[in-house]
């Protein structure tokens, strides 16, 4: 598969799997952040800017869909206006739940301190129904509406904004976690949607760096196997 192929209709498989990517990465989350041990500011704030990236990363997925989707949707008389209206609001619910998750994670970030750290693992906790919930359903409901609404270049342009929206430092991790999400059947696509230079490192190397930031975020890394492993 090519990445002609790939860009001919608009991909709204890549939405799935940025979904996947969402969906492991938060379920993860509340361990990750309980399993910080209370003072240890090195990796509170390791996976404070984890969960901002994240935060970010979906804020744009959905501020993306409010501009450029759900418009087209509503004015377009065969798509049911109840459901344009649900997402909507289960956008809503979703900016509440990742609000009082941004408000709580830069001060647990800051200090380690155990009872703030209990406020943001609840908070990632809180997120993932509503997650859950509205991923599943933009699946089932919005994504089939795509191909004869959107062209590939339009739709595209989600794809654009989301990749745009993923901080610099988290961009490596970031593309290992989707090439985990994608599986092992869903690599040649996975691939075929790369940038080639971005491919042939990815192919070079990438199973190995993101092997290497997966074990930062989590705290894993023996010390003084950073030079080592980057050669
Ligand atoms: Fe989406």
């Amino acid at each position: 598969m090519t990445a002609a192929d790939v860009h001919s209709t608009p991909d709204t498989d890549e939405m799935v799997l940025v979904h996947r990517l969402f969906r492991r990465e938060y379920r993860a989350a509340a361990a990750l952040v309980s399993g910080v041990p209370a003072g240890d500011t090195g990796r509170s704030r390791t996976v404070a800017a984890h969960l901002a990236a994240l935060g970010r990363m979906l804020e744009e997925h959905h501020l993306a869909e409010d501009e450029l989707v759900w418009p087209r949707l509503a004015a377009d008389p065969a798509v049911d206006p109840a459901m344009v209206r649900r997402m909507e609001r289960q956008h809503e619910r979703i900016a509440a739940a990742l609000h009082r998750l941004d408000e709580a994670v830069p001060r647990w970030g800051r200090t380690a301190d155990p009872v703030q750290r209990e406020a943001v693992a609840d908070a990632c906790a809180a997120l993932l129904p509503p997650l859950d919930e509205h991923l599943a359903d933009e699946e089932e409901h919005v994504l089939p509406l795509v191909p004869d609404r959107f062209t590939a270049a339009q739709w595209a342009v989600l794809s654009e904004r989301g990749r745009a929206a993923v901080p610099k430092a988290h961009r490596l991790y970031m593309l290992g976690a989707l090439s985990a999400a994608a599986g092992p059947s869903g690599q040649a696509r996975f691939l075929a949607r790369l940038p080639v230079p971005v491919r042939l490192l990815w192919r070079v190397a990438g199973a190995r760096l993101h092997r290497r930031a997966t074990e930062e975020l989590h705290g894993t890394r023996p010390p003084g196997r950073a030079r080592a492993t980057a050669k």
